[in-house]
Order: C-alpha cells, then structure tokens, then sequence
C-alpha cells in the first residue's frame, strides 16, 4: 500500500503543484491520478520514486517513509514508465529491458533470459530482441518500455501518460495488454493520464486532480460516473457520462427475442407471413450454423417474389454484435444504435446467435438501471476489476 499524508509540493519558484494529498494506493489494484495538464499528476507521480521531494507530509511505501530509502535503491523496487518509452536509443531492445536487472548484479545470462520472457509477456516477438528502439513503432516501444518496468519484478509500477502519445487504435491495444497483464501479474500501479476515458477503462480507483494540485474525488469509476462530487468533477467526467455508465452493467439479462430469427433457407412468403404475424419490421436472417447475414424488412418481403429463398436477398448489414455472456449494456445500445435495422444481435461466445433486442426494448432496461443505483458487485459487466473485466471479456475489447 501506498499513502500520501498531506504531501504538499511547493516548487522553489513558488508553484504549488500538489497541495495537501490525503491518497491511498491499495496493493495489488490500479489507482489512476487524473486530471488536466499541470493539475500535479507527474509531481504525485514522482513523489513515490522519489525523483520529486515534498515540501511536507510524507509518502510511504507499505508503512516506510520513502524519504528513509536511497534513491536508486528505492527506484529498482519501483517500475517507471513514461510517454515515449524513454527508451536508452543506443541500446538493442533486449539490453533496455535487461537495464535493471544488470543494475542489480544479476549474471548476464539470466538478464537475457528474463529480457526474452519479458518481449513475450508483452506481446512483442523474439526477433525484436536485437533492434534499436528507432526501429520499432511507437506502440511497441511503449511495450518495450512496459517490459523493462516490469524486468525487476517489481512491486509498484509508475506509469505516466505511457500510452498518450500513439494513436488511438494502439492506444486501445496498449490498454488491454496492460489490463491483460494486471490480472495475471496484481502490481500496484499508480497510473497518470489525462483522459477520463482511459481513466475510466484501467483504474479500480480514480483519483481526481483539479488544478492548483488538489485532490477533487477517489472513487471507482462506476462511483465517479454515478456522483461526481461537485461541478468540476461533473465537467470533468463529461456530458455523456450516463451512456459510458453504462459500461458496468451486464448485457446478459437483456430479453433478447429469438421469434424474429429466420433461417437462410426459408422463403419470402414463409419469412412475410411471420412478419406480419409478429408485427415486426423487421427479421433476422441466420445460415444454418446460426451465424448472423443480415436483416430483412417486412416492407421488402411484401415487395419479393415468395418462393425466393432468403439467402437470395440483398440482406441489411446488422453492424457489430455484442457477446451477451461477457458485453455491457453500453456495448448493446452501440450495437443497436449503430445497426440500420435498430435493433442489436446478441451472440453466444461462440459467435452464433442468441436473439436480438430493439432500441425501444434497450431503453426500458437502461431506464430500470435508474440514475443512482450501484451495479450489484456480483453483477458488474464482467467482475469485480478493471482487469478482471477485462480477462472476462477476453480483453480484446470494450
Ligand atoms: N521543476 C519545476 N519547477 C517549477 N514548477 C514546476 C516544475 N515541475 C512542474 N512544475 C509546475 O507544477 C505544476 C504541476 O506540474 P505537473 O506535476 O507536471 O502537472 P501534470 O503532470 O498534471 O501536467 C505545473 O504548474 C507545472 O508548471
Ligand atoms: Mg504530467
């Protein structure tokens, strides 16, 4: 665990970076400092590793104030990631990763070896052991970067805005590596960023920062979504911070309607008279795997010829379909907002089709959400963690 007890930092010019910082950082969870540009994150940041001192209150790691610790003893028990990887440019990827543990004597052989797991463990190939880090794309020297944090095995990892400077499908990528990684590795990683949506996606815990280095709100996403604690913090979270709420409720208690799928082999009259039947605009066509093709509306049907069979028909994309057993009702309501059709498909893990719900039917279960209930911890999209929703849903997207 680590603590911040009234740490102030005043800086010799006499700005005020952090100003009286009551925090804990829970061992084993990601805590991520937020908040715009010179609101004190890096200042806060730095404060644990020492590379920053404050002016008062203390910081401490697991009871021990830091101060009492030598500096670079200090920082080899801490991972230190920033923008840009900072990688050393004249060094091949592997001796970057390799640059702690050689610090802490260990023989070159074993430096390698963990050099070589450390790539795999953060997705790059062994190949890139021996380039230079201006060969590689931004993204993966910030896996680079990543990886030689983690070499040492430390417990705490320090990560400033390490991801900011890639594009934002990297980006997205980097965060699920990182999420992926949290739920195998538990480090304590105090993570700073500027992005509330990043924020949002990798804390267990948020800690605000307003400018002047104050602390505004630590709460969990689902909290800080729910109750920002004043204007600021209501501004800071955003206009539409009800829809990505929306993110920590399940998708799989959805009523998904199945009476609305037909199968590639029926005919026009067959998939007509059903419509009508069913009132429906609109049908889900299915082949015989039950994988989705498309929708077809009633009005074309009327319009077709009825022995034609319905894998004969141009069909209406259905857009992107969400995984009912792992997905959010944000994921869901993107699905059904997105299709042309209005209505999402729902699928099994397997990618086969568990039923379809309509914008309307969507809205009657995020109205049931209400404005201020907590998501059940047991029912939260996915479990109980930024990573562990993550390892839920396979990591790969949100
Ligand atoms: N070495 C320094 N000397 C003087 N002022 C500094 C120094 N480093 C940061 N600051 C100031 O402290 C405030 C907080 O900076 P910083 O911690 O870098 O914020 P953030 O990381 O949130 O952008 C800013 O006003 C910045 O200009
Ligand atoms: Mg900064």
């Amino acid at each position: 665990m680590i603590t911040f007890e009234g740490v102030t930092k005043q800086y010799p010019d006499g700005t005020v970076a952090v100003d009286d910082l009551n925090l804990t950082v829970p061992t084993g969870n990601t805590t991520v400092l937020v908040g715009s540009s010179g609101s004190g994150k890096t200042t806060a940041l730095r404060m644990i590793n020492r590379m920053v001192d404050p002016t008062g209150g203390r910081v401490t790691i697991d009871g021990q104030d830091v101060r009492g610790q030598d500096p670079p003893v200090l920082r080899r028990s801490i991972g230190y990631v920033i923008q840009q990887a900072g990688l050393f440019p004249h060094r091949t990827v592997a001796d970057n990763i390799a640059t702690v543990p050689r610090l802490l004597g260990w023989p070159r052989s074993r430096a390698r070896t963990r050099a070589h797991e450390l790539l795999e463990l953060v997705g790059l190939e062994p190949e890139h052991a021996r380039r230079y880090p201006h060969q590689l794309s931004g993204g993966q020297q910030q896996r680079v970067g990543v990886a030689r944090a983690l070499a040492a095995d430390p417990p705490v990892l320090l990560m400033d805005e390490p991801f900011s400077a890639v594009d934002p499908v990297v980006r997205a990528g980097l965060q699920d590596e990182l999420l992926r990684l949290q739920a195998e590795l538990h480090k304590t990683i105090v993570f700073v960023t500027h992005d509330i949506d990043e924020a949002v996606k990798l804390g267990d815990s948020i800690a605000v920062l307003r400018p002047g280095g104050r602390l505004a709100q630590v709460a969990t996403p689902e909290r800080l979504l729910a109750e920002p604690a004043d204007d600021f913090v209501e501004s800071f979270v955003g206009y539409d911070r009800g829809v990505r709420r929306l993110s920590f409720f399940p998708a799989r208690h959805l009523r998904l309607r199945t009476d609305v799928i037909v199968t590639a082999d029926q005919t026009a009259q067959e998939a007509g008279t059903l419509a009508r039947r069913l009132g429906e605009p609109w049908l889900l066509v299915v082949d015989s795997g039950r994988r989705p093709l498309g929708w077809v509306a009633a009005e074309a049907l009327a319009a077709t010829e009825g022995h034609r069979t319905l894998g004969t028909l141009d069909l209406v994309g259905y857009g992107h379909v969400f995984t009912v057993s792992t997905d959010s009702l944000r994921a869901a309501l993107d699905a059904a907002v997105l299709s042309p059709a209005g209505r999402a498909v729902g699928v099994a893990d397997d990618g086969t089709v568990r039923g379809a719900v309509a914008q309307t039917e969507l809205g009657a279960a995020i109205w049931a959400v209400g404005g201020d209930d907590e998501p059940p911890a047991q029912d939260r999209a996915g479990g109980p963690s930024a990573a562990e929703r993550a390892a839920a849903r396979g990591g790969a997207h949100e």
